[in-house]
């Protein structure tokens, strides 16, 4: 399996931090808000990592990170992403790198406090399709929001007005290759971009989907309050565990 990290967009709801610098390189309590996915992905036993990034600062990533030394890693992928076209357009970017393996796909501003090693199991032991990770939170309407019916997941809805659950989805995925023939098919959303959503909801569809609930708080950091409930989420119980 190999792991993909996806860090570009220009960040415009942290304006003007963002201004002239990446989201993703914003200090979280001790350290850039990147090194969390990095050691997520790394704790999980993946060694075999892609930085997706874009617009500002991008070449910054690799004098800051290089070949993930920090992290006990030799060599670091990295690719760039033109202009704001979604989460999924800047997967897309992943094909070639992926090859035929599986992937863990973790968005550049989600932050855990446990680890992946369960989730990764649980994947490697369904057969290929795909699994997504869910989170109760308060606040599902910013988020994209699982409806399920028993064990069943039904769809998820991006950021509805009225949420049918309290089960974010995550921004932590695993998928087989059939990812990038569904990242082809998707047409841009109201908001101009290609949705991990749509793509989430293909291999629902297609009845290849699972699901777990994951354990240890999750966040991400992408706006002002989320940015700094994570900082502080860390700074009281460290983030990345490898004993939850
Ligand atoms: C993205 C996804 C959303 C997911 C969230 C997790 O939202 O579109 O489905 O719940 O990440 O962080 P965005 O942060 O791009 O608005």
């Amino acid at each position: 399996m190999k792991g993909i990290i996806l860090a570009g967009g220009l960040g415009s709801r942290l304006f003007p931090a963002t201004k002239v610098t990446n989201k993703h390189l914003l200090p979280v309590y001790d350290r850039p808000m990147i090194y969390y996915p990095i050691q997520a992905l790394v704790n999980a036993g993946l060694d075999d990592i892609l930085i997706v990034t874009g617009g500002n600062s991008a070449g910054d990533f690799l004098k800051l990170i290089g070949n993930g030394k920090e992290f006990g890693l030799k060599h670091v992928n990295y690719t760039y992403q033109q202009g704001e076209g979604g989460i999924a357009e800047a997967l897309g970017l992943a094909e070639h790198f992926a090859a035929d393996d599986d992937i863990c796909v973790i968005l550049g501003d989600n932050i855990i406090q446990g680890n992946l090693k369960k989730a990764r199991a649980a994947y490697d032991a369904q057969g290929g399709g795909a699994r997504i990770l869910l989170k109760e939170v308060p606040d599902p309407h910013r988020f994209g929001v699982a409806e399920l019916e028993g064990d069943r997941i039904l769809r998820i809805v991006e950021k509805p007005k009225e949420p049918k659950s309290n089960l974010a989805v995550t921004g932590i995925y695993f998928f087989d290759h059939t990812v990038f023939e569904f990242i082809r098919r998707l047409e841009p959303s109201a908001r101009g971009e290609l949705e991990i959503t749509d793509v989430n909801n293909y291999y629902i569809d297609d009845g290849r989907m699972c699901w777990s609930v994951l354990d240890g708080w999750w966040t991400d950091a992408g706006t002002w309050e989320s940015l700094h409930r994570a900082a502080n989420l860390v700074h009281e119980g460290g983030a990345n565990r490898l004993d939850l």
